[in-house]
């Protein structure tokens, strides 16, 4: 069974970001971090890919992935940044196929999968933000890594696709270590299998979605919060 076992520490400068944040990961569960803007989310996962080099360890069973060179490190972690842009006028297919640099991975499988392989000749330039989204997305599928990081993997997407994403993610949950930061509470209540809620660099609670309290909520987030039942789904209803 693939494990990650997490313990890392980041600063930037004399500022400290991230602190003595340790947790582990396992496939069959998938894995929402959330938390206030500026939390230290993405600085999480740039450390967890090693873009970041933070003190302490990152291991997939107990192989330590930030020791590894870049090119070796790919064939484990795959990782979708929030929000970017394409500088580069691929196509939709070529810019996949930079996912598999390391791999040798499975492009139309990938775009299938998010709903784009018919759009694979188009300029990824000319896309719409969501689209975009979607062929970042299908580029880490690409990877075929077993480690999958995402960050904020909805935040472009209508509400339509932002549920066949987080399906997409669930139905990958068996063949791959997912861990997703994530601002809707109600897709990360409703999808993820475990919750870490990071404030301030810390991990103020971690436990099983179904677990999580409208006190913790209040505590991190500062508002009002009540989670109703909605036909079975757990919905977050916050005021000030
Ligand atoms: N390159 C940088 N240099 C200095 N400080 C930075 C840098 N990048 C981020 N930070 C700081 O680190 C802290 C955490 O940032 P991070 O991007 O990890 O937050 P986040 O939890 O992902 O927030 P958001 O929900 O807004 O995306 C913030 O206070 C931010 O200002
Ligand atoms: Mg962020």
């Amino acid at each position: 069974m693939d494990k990650l076992e997490v313990n890392v520490s980041f600063s930037y400068g004399e500022k400290r970001i991230l602190k003595d944040v340790s947790f582990s990961a396992k496939k069959g569960e998938f894995l929402a971090v959330v938390g206030p803007n500026g939390a230290g989310k993405s600085t999480l996962l740039k450390c967890l890919v090693g873009i970041l080099r933070p003190s302490g360890y990152v291991r997939l069973n107990g192989l330590d992935l930030l020791s590894l060179k870049p090119k070796e490190r790919a064939k484990y972690i795959s990782y979708v940044p929030q929000s970017s842009f394409p500088e580069f006028a691929f196509t939709v297919e070529e810019f996949v196929e930079l996912g598999t640099y390391a791999t040798k991975g499975d492009v139309e499988g990938a775009l299938r999968k998010v709903g784009m392989w018919e759009r694979r000749n188009e300029f990824v330039t000319k896309l719409s933000g969501g689209e975009y989204q979607l062929v970042l997305i299908a580029r880490a599928l690409a990877q075929g890594s077993s480690v999958m990081l995402l960050d904020e993997p909805t935040s472009h997407l209508d509400i339509n696709h932002a549920l066949q994403i987080m399906n997409l993610l669930k139905s990958l949950k068996d063949e791959k270590i997912l861990v997703a930061v994530m601002h809707d509470l109600n897709l990360a209540l409703n999808y993820a299998d475990r919750v870490i809620v990071l404030n301030k660099g810390q991990i103020q609670w971690s436990g099983k979605s179904s677990a999580l309290t409208p006190e913790v909520l209040e505590g991190v987030y500062g508002v009002k919060a009540k989670i109703v039942d909605v036909e079975g789904q757990r919905i977050v209803v916050a005021w000030e």
